[in-house]
């Protein structure tokens, strides 16, 4: 199974990757993780990355189509991937196809999760992951059962530097301009999967299987 997942900053992109990973064992690829990865290493791919994510924009497309060619090419996505936070602009979706083309392979769906800007804004503002392990937890919707200690491993919680107000703001506007219209390209390839992305986190990966196996 190939999949992309698309939906504004906060709409649960990243939790239902990990039940669908779990669900058809093919890899999450998180665009935004790689490079949360890299500014933690202090790479130079980091230190151009924190620039942009700090300001709500996002990464060039040529630095982020190479790193996910090469992701595409290992060995664990032979079998299908899913892609969370990318493609996230038409020249990537562009560059994926001709990723795909070369190979001969064709994407099944994408997903698209939609949730009121409200609800997004209140998810990104409680969201805490954790250092260690990178489980996500919601102050309201999952709370860790110790202030700031990971229940999966013991780890300490932390809230991401792009979840502050201002910049959440500005990722809702550089979604709006450059990403939603990969809605309509991906409509008219047939392969876009609408779904209610507000319901509790269940509910929505029943909804997002239910459209991914319709006879199932
Ligand atoms: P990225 O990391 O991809 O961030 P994003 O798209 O803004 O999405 P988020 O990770 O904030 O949200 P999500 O939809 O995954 O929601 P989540 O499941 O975490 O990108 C960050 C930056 O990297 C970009 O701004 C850009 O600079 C750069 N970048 C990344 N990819 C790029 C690309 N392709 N090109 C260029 N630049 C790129 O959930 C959020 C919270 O809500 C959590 O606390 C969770 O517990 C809670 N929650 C989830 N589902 C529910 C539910 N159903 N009910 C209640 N709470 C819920």
């Amino acid at each position: 199974m190939r999949i992309v997942l698309l939906g504004p900053p906060g709409a649960g992109k990243g939790t239902q990757a990990k039940l669908l990973e779990e669900r058809f064992g093919i890899p999450q690829i998180s665009t935004g993780d790689i490079l949360r990865q890299a500014v933690q290493d202090g790479t130079p791919l980091g230190m151009q990355a924190k620039q942009c994510m700090d300001r709500g924009e996002l990464v060039p497309d040529s630095v982020i189509i190479d790193i996910v060619a090469a992701r595409l090419a290992a060995e664990d996505c032979r079998d299908g991937f899913l892609l969370d936070g990318f493609p996230r602009t038409v020249a990537q979706a562009e560059a994926f196809d001709a990723m795909l083309q070369r190979r001969q392979l064709a994407l099944d769906a994408t997903v698209d999760l939609h949730v009121p800007r409200a609800e997004l804004i209140e998810r990104l503002s409680g969201r805490r992951t954790c250092r260690q392990c990178g489980h996500m937890f919601h102050l309201r919707f999952d709370p860790p059962s110790k202030q700031n200690v990971c229940d999966e491993c013991g780890g300490v919680l932390y809230q991401r530097d792009d979840d502050c107000e201002e910049t959440i703001a500005a990722r809702m506007e550089v979604y709006e301009r450059q990403t939603a219209p990969l809605r309509e390209y991906f409509r008219d390839k047939g392969l876009l999967r609408e779904v209610d992305g507000s319901r509790d986190s269940g509910e929505v990966f029943a909804q997002i299987l239910h459209r991914l196996l319709p006879a199932g």
